[in-house]
């Protein structure tokens, strides 16, 4: 069965808010989107943003750097991104959130 990671409390992230961590060494951005917890890679597919720093648009994350568009259930990217961002599994747990890296 694959593994959950300890990503943060669920009381961290508030609605349309998000949040950068590492684990195990890969940046992950944690979001809360309209009462769901999505967890995404947290670096722009076109030169490397920081997505975490950018906003929350309906289901998308808006690039701070060139405002490429990913959606936070598929990944699924606008130009000037040419690929999609890794979406992972989360999972609750108690008072805390869980994500799946590697399936
Ligand atoms: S680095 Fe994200 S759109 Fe350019």
């Amino acid at each position: 069965m694959p593994d959950f990671a300890y990503a943060c409390k669920l009381i961290d992230i508030q609605d349309n808010q998000i949040l950068a961590i590492d684990i195990d060494e890969t940046p992950v951005a944690l979001a809360r989107v309209e009462g769901r917890i999505v967890a995404f890679g947290d670096v722009c597919t076109h030169d490397d943003g920081p997505l975490a720093e950018g906003e929350i648009d309906g289901d998308c994350v808006v690039c701070p750097r060139h405002g490429a568009r990913f959606n936070l259930f598929t990944g699924q990217a606008t130009l000037p991104a040419p690929q999609p961002i890794p979406i992972y599994e989360t999972r609750i747990d108690g008072e805390d959130i869980m994500v799946q890296l590697h399936q």
